[in-house]
């Protein structure tokens, strides 16, 4: 058991780390560190379980490392779902062995999804039709967004932003995009946590500005797959900028 928690914080540290150069790992990073844990995971745990004849020690070493794995992957809503159904079922299941098979699964469906193939799909910022057509749906994002008095984007009007205030902002959210899906622009605004701080956002008018987002893609008919890898980053931020749960 000691052995297997010990193999589990190893491993975590490979995909928690940053880069040497303090930037944050970008998701293609982090999806090969999720699977090089999976993969390391499901191979010491098959040893475990049919070499040395452990079920407990496999069972222990998957219990450590799939809520961990969970943990990272929340830019992938789908699989934190599957993941979550399969931790369900581990804790509903009553032998060792099959708690380890339900487990494995939650293993597989990681590595199915962050692996080689997964790896061959192109960047998002690509599927979504680069940057015209990103700089369009942000556009007509803002201008939907922006007077809806369910977001209160000018928040009562203590940010009232004229036309060039806008037009800054719309830059920062293409770049912002761009960051985060694998396109060519750099983000050169500030980071969420400091832009929103005090704005006493709550968590209903985030949802209802996700809900502008996911109209607009939909107005541009982006498929919806991209419009779930999207939404689902834009999920991501929510701990930086929601200050208000209700
Ligand atoms: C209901 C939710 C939100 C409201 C009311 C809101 C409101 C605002 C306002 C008023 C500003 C301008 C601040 C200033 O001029 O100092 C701003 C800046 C910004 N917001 Fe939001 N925001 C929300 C959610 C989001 C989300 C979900 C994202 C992206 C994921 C985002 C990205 C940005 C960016 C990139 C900036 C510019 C940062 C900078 O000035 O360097 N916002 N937001």
């Amino acid at each position: 058991m000691v052995r297997a928690l010990l193999l589990t914080a190893g491993m975590l540290t490979a995909i928690a780390g940053v880069r040497a150069d303090d930037k944050p790992l970008d998701r293609g990073e982090i999806d090969k560190r999720a699977y090089k844990l999976a993969y390391d995971t499901a191979l010491k745990g098959t040893e475990l379980y049919n070499v040395a004849k452990d079920q407990a020690g496999c069972l222990r070493l998957y219990e450590g490392a799939v809520p961990a794995l969970a943990a990272f992957l929340d830019h992938r809503p789908e699989l934190a779902k599957t993941i979550a159904a399969q931790l369900a079922e581990a804790d509903r299941l009553a032998t060792v062995k099959d708690k380890a098979f339900a487990l494995r699964k939650a293993l597989d469906a990681v590595m199915e999804q962050t692996g080689e193939k997964a790896a061959l799909k192109k960047p998002l910022w690509e599927r979504l039709g680069g940057e015209k057509a990103v700089r369009a749906v942000i556009h007509d994002f803002v201008l939907a967004a922006a007077p809806d008095p369910k977001v209160d984007f000018f928040r009562g009007g203590k940010f009232p932003l004229d036309a060039k205030g806008v037009e800054k902002l719309e830059q920062y959210l293409v770049e912002l995009v761009s960051a985060t899906t694998g396109g060519p622009l750099k983000y050169t605004g500030r980071d969420m946590k400091s832009s929103h701080k005090g704005m006493k956002i709550t968590e209903a008018e985030f949802t209802a500005l996700a809900g502008h987002l996911v109209a607009t893609l939909k107005k541009y008919k982006v498929p919806q797959a991209e419009i779930d890898e999207l939404v689902g980053i834009v999920a991501g931020t929510a701990k930086d900028i929601v200050e208000v749960k209700k």
